[in-house]
């Protein structure tokens, strides 16, 4: 055994917080508040249901993830967000039709509860949305100190003794980096002037670092994956994780792409598409935040497949994304992939994946880990990107130059060794020794 590292306690109320109380979010809360009544199991999440192995596989020790890290307990978490449009949760539920009403009347008075906070909106970010609850356009300083102040109300009329907040916001138009990102000061002199560079979501991300609060984006839009927010982070030593919540086509993309490489074969191309029509797809149907998508959407590839290291098989791929907004299949999006692969002597084939999916039953479940598993960090003492998380990411933010890592079975492997790590365990190497 290692030594473990030091993990403060799970005690008290974890507040979890989000920016945007839309499908994700209300399917999230529903989810967990429907598990902890023991109405519902948390399929989809590995915090809840994975187990993990520990010493040589004769060794017989498989605990659950939840029995062998201090995470806390569903019914310690307690729930809170902005949106300009959602009143409550339980709105926000009904209107995005994720959830059918027999799931959703046994928790309709706790839903309700759960009131949004007006929240910091700019049109010019989300052409498609008219935000109606949001807080005055006075000064971007203000809106960051305000919504430091709904951390702290929040923080204080729930009793929590930690927080973590996730973005569960609409995705932003597409936007580079900027002089303004580039220092806490640079960003905190934007903030009071007003730079029109700085995005909401990158001000809800600025007041929860400052609040010391953990921050994961689960959209593809600039927020902590910007210098100023890595220093803002290491200064404040708060754990932070981005970007997109790894899901629906992509998931299948990182699924897939991985074995057809350990096997060695090659990729000719690759075409997505999907036919979307909630209010998600509607945003992305502006072709600003399209472009955001698009970009996370489209790194996934070259990352897993090496076509540097491997020329013949990888070095000529055309990778294509659509997302078309078609109203009638709301939350239950249709991908279809079609992938031209070819084999010995250069013989082409074909795979074709069609997947009828939910994406928000996708998504759910991943809010709820990133959220247990940041507050597992933020206690176990760490700060700034946590790669470990890469697991939960289409575009995941890397700490190091080496860049990211998109193998849905490598980000697996270095979720769960970082926790045997943390718990003084030896990592698994699946050799043949072991
Ligand atoms: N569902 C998935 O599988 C999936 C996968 C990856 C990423 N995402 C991303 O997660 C986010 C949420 O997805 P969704 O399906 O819940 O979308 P949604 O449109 O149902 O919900 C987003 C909510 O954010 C609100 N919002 C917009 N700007 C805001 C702001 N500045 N402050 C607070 N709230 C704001 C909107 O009013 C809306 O209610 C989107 O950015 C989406 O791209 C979703």
């Amino acid at each position: 055994m290692d030594k473990p590292l030091s993990i403060a306690p799970a005690t008290g109320r974890l507040g979890v917080l989000t920016p945007g109380l839309g499908a994700v979010a209300s399917t999230f809360i529903a989810g967990v508040i429907a598990a902890r009544n023991g109405l519902a199991v948390p399929i989809g999440s590995v915090t809840q249901m994975a187990h993990i192995r520990l010493g040589q596989r004769d060794e017989d020790r498989n605990p659950l993830i939840r029995d062998f890290v201090p995470l806390a307990g569903l019914d310690d978490l307690v729930f809170g967000g902005w949106d300009p449009i959602s009143a409550n949760v339980l709105e926000a539920a009904r209107t995005c039709g994720v959830l059918e009403e027999r799931d959703l009347a046994p928790l309709s008075a706790e839903l309700e509860g759960i009131v949004a906070m007006d929240a910091v909106f700019d049109q010019r970010w989300v052409k498609k949305l008219d935000g109606a609850r949001v807080k005055p356009a006075t000064s971007k300083w203000d809106q960051a100190q305000a919504l430091v102040e709904d951390i702290e109300r929040f923080r204080s009329e729930n009793d929590c003794e930690r927080l973590v907040m996730v973005w569960c916001g609409s995705t932003e138009a597409y936007q580079e980096p900027s002089a303004v990102h580039a220092s806490v000061e640079s960003f905190e002199t934007g903030l009071r002037s007003g730079d029109e560079n700085i995005s909401p979501s990158q001000i809800y991300a600025y007041a929860a670092l400052v609040s010391d609060v953990p921050f994961a984006n689960g959209a593809p839009n600039l927020a902590v994956d910007l210098p100023c927010m890595l220093e803002l982070a290491a200064l404040r030593g708060v754990p932070i994780a981005g970007k997109d919540f790894k899901t629906g086509q992509t998931l299948m993309k990182t699924l897939l792409a991985p074995g057809l490489k350990a096997r060695m074969l090659g990729l000719r191309g690759w075409y997505s598409t999907n036919i979307l029509g909630n209010r998600d797809g509607e945003v992305l149907d502006d072709p600003e935040n399209f472009k955001t998508k698009e970009v996370s959407k489209l790194g996934v590839l070259d990352t897993i497949l090496q076509p540097e290291a491997y020329p013949d098989l990888y070095g000529n791929i055309d990778h294509v994304v659509r997302i078309n907004y078609y109203p009638p299949r709301g939350d239950n999006k249709e991908g279809w992939d079609n992938i031209d692969i070819f084999g010995w002597l250069g013989y082409p084939m074909q795979l074709k994946v069609n997947f009828l999916c939910r994406d928000s039953i996708l998504a759910a479940p991943i809010v709820l880990d990133l959220a247990l598993f940041l507050d597992l960090s933020a206690r176990a003492g760490q700060s700034g990107v946590q790669e470990w998380l890469s697991f939960y990411l289409k575009a995941p933010q890397a700490a190091t130059e080496a860049g990211p890592e998109h193998d849905l079975f490598i980000q697996q492997t270095k979720l769960k060794n970082t926790l045997r790590e943390w718990m003084g365990e030896k990592p698994v190497t699946h050799s043949e020794a072991g």
